[in-house]
Formats: structure tokens, C-alpha cells, sequence
């Protein structure tokens, strides 16, 4: 895989992860991208990439739904649901306040769980910055050799 700079201000570099028009096909495509297992998909004209394994089990983000809630696209976790913002990795839930007559329930946000990568396409190619943000995020954990060799071993 290649790294392609993007200009003189930015310090982190991109990495081809494969034509535009093949991505917009598959609409989905699992990629390693420097030591990171990331997930590049399409939806609605748009390109979206993120860390492919789901923060709260590893699950398989790349068989996930994607829909609307509460105005955010996400997409669903197939093993429990979770719903993650492709935006910006939020994960929402729905909580319900019992003294609301009648109990409604209102959508929240747990905070930042998954690590949303940047997409740019140049020429025809797609190329994905890694989200280098300090501080750990929730599904960093699933990136680990500790994971992949627990992976492994089945
Ligand atoms: Fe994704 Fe549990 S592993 S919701």
C-alpha cells in the first residue's frame, strides 16, 4: 500500500485504498491501512471510513446496516445493534426518563467509541488518512496484536 502526501501542512500521511469507481461497486471494502484494519464504504455519495471491528465486542462493522437515527446516519453492529455514527464515531443509545409523562424515549450519545478515519479521493482513487487523535477510543482495543493473536487462536 501506498502513502501519498497530501500537502505541506499535513504531518499525516494518506494511503491508496483502491479505486474510486471499484469502492462505489462493492460499496464496501475492508482494508489494512498501516497497521489498522479499516473499513472504507459508500453510502449515498458519500464515502466513510472507520475502525471495521465494532468497539463494544469487535464485532463485524462491515455486515452492519446503515440507517438513520435521530437525524445521524449510523451504522448498526449485526451482533447486539449498537449504533455508531459514521460521522464521528458516537455511540447512541435510547434512554427514557420514567418521570416524562408519558415516558418518551430520547436518543443520547454515549460519546466518541469508534475511530473515524478520513477519506479524500483524488483522480479517481480513494485514499483514507488514520484518525491519529491522542487518547485511546474504545475500539482501538480491536487493532491490537493482543486482539489479533486472541483472533487466532479462535
Ligand atoms: Fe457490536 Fe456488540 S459487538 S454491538
Amino acid at each position: 500500500m501506498s502513502s501519498h502526501d497530501q500537502g505541506e501542512t499535513s504531518s499525516n500521511p494518506s494511503y491508496l485504498v483502491g479505486k474510486r469507481d471499484d469502492i462505489i461497486q462493492a460499496k464496501r471494502v475492508t482494508k489494512f491501512v498501516n497497521g489498522r484494519d479499516v473499513l472504507v464504504l459508500y453510502h449515498q455519495g458519500e464515502f466513510h471510513a472507520l475502525d471495521m471491528r465494532c468497539y463494544h465486542s469487535g464485532g463485524p462493522l462491515v455486515k452492519g446496516d446503515i440507517e438513520e437515527f435521530n437525524g445521524q446516519m449510523c451504522i448498526v453492529c449485526p451482533w447486539h445493534k449498537y449504533k455508531i455514527t459514521l460521522a464521528e464515531g458516537e455511540g447512541l443509545y435510547q434512554a427514557v426518563d420514567p418521570n416524562m409523562k408519558p415516558p418518551k424515549p430520547v436518543w443520547c450519545s454515549k460519546g466518541i467509541k469508534q475511530r473515524i478515519h478520513t477519506v479524500s479521493v483524488s483522480n479517481g482513487d480513494v485514499f483514507v488518512t488514520l484518525n491519529d487523535s491522542p487518547g485511546a477510543i474504545d475500539s482501538d482495543y480491536y487493532q491490537t496484536q493482543k486482539y489479533r493473536d486472541k483472533l487466532a487462536k479462535g
